[in-house]
């Protein structure tokens, strides 16, 4: 059997204001309950791509769209799409993390109070669950009520992560989310991944290539807009068809 994939892109091309042509004629099928990941060199797209994904490229002015992003067969960049709703289904943990200026605890359940969420035993409990499934729990189980700045980078970045989980979104995505981190923190975030996608699918620019053949179930390598190849990790990082992702791969790029 084959499994229906989770989002569909399709011939996506994306222009911003200045002409840049970000993306080209892009498709790609994702699917559920993998690692699925975008890499390859500087300004080649990826960060739009995943931005597209949930929308947040409709707070770039005038950017030009065309094709179509389906999430469980439903266009999302279609007039009328509830953008809120959709951010929520399809959560995103940026590079840098930004805790709010607040209490471990109020971090992770801002977003649950802000849906109007009241009840303390499930705020509790949706908390507990983003913390766990972000593998930071055992660390602040005793420092929740610490503000979230006297974390640790590493610690902030699962932080973030355990935010976005707590609202139970079905897909997630992460742009460089282990940049700033030391290895041991990195090693943590890349496991959590591994757990997380047994429930979510997970879509993510890794930070270096080997981070990519770590993590990637299926992997996509994209050159200045251009989709090159899109294959399993297996396939990409051991014996790609592309002249261009092998160059990239072994480092003979450039
Ligand atoms: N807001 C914007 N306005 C204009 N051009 C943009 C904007 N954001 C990105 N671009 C351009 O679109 C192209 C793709 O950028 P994008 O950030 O998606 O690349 P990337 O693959 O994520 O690169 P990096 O590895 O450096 O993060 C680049 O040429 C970039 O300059
Ligand atoms: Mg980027």
């Amino acid at each position: 059997m084959v499994a229906t994939p989770k989002i569909v892109i399709d011939r996506l091309s994306i222009q911003y204001d200045d002409g840049t042509e970000s993306l080209r004629d892009v498709s790609i099928e994702i699917l559920a309950n993998e690692v699925t990941v975008l890499f390859g060199p500087a300004g080649g797209g990826k960060s739009t791509l995943l931005r597209a994904l949930n929308r947040l490229t409709d707070l770039v002015p005038r950017t030009h769209i065309t094709g179509r992003i389906l999430l469980d067969g439903e266009d999302v960049l279609a007039d009328g799409v509830d953008v809120v709703r959709l951010r929520r289904r399809v959560g995103m943990v940026f590079a840098q993390p930004i805790p709010l200026p607040m209490s471990v605890r109020q971090n992770v359940i801002y977003g649950l109070e802000l849906a109007g969420e009241k009840r303390k035993s499930r705020l509790d409990e949706a908390m507990e669950q983003g913390l766990r499934a972000a593998a930071l729990w055992d660390e602040v189980k005793d420092r929740l009520h610490d503000p979230a700045s006297a974390l640790s980078g590493g610690q902030q970045q699962r932080l973030c992560l355990a935010r976005v989980l707590a609202l139970e979104p079905e897909v997630i995505l992460l742009d460089e989310p282990t940049s700033g981190l030391d290895p041991i923190s990195t090693g943590k975030v890349e496991a959590s991944l591994q757990d997380l996608k047994q429930a979510y699918t997970v879509v993510i620019v890794p930070h270096s290539i080997q981070q990519a053949a770590r993590i990637a179930d299926r992997a996509a390598f994209f050159l200045q807009g251009e989709l090159i190849e899109y294959a399993s990790g297996k396939t990409i990082f051991t014996a790609p068809k592309d002249k261009r992702t092998e160059d990239y791969v072994t480092g003979r790029f450039g």
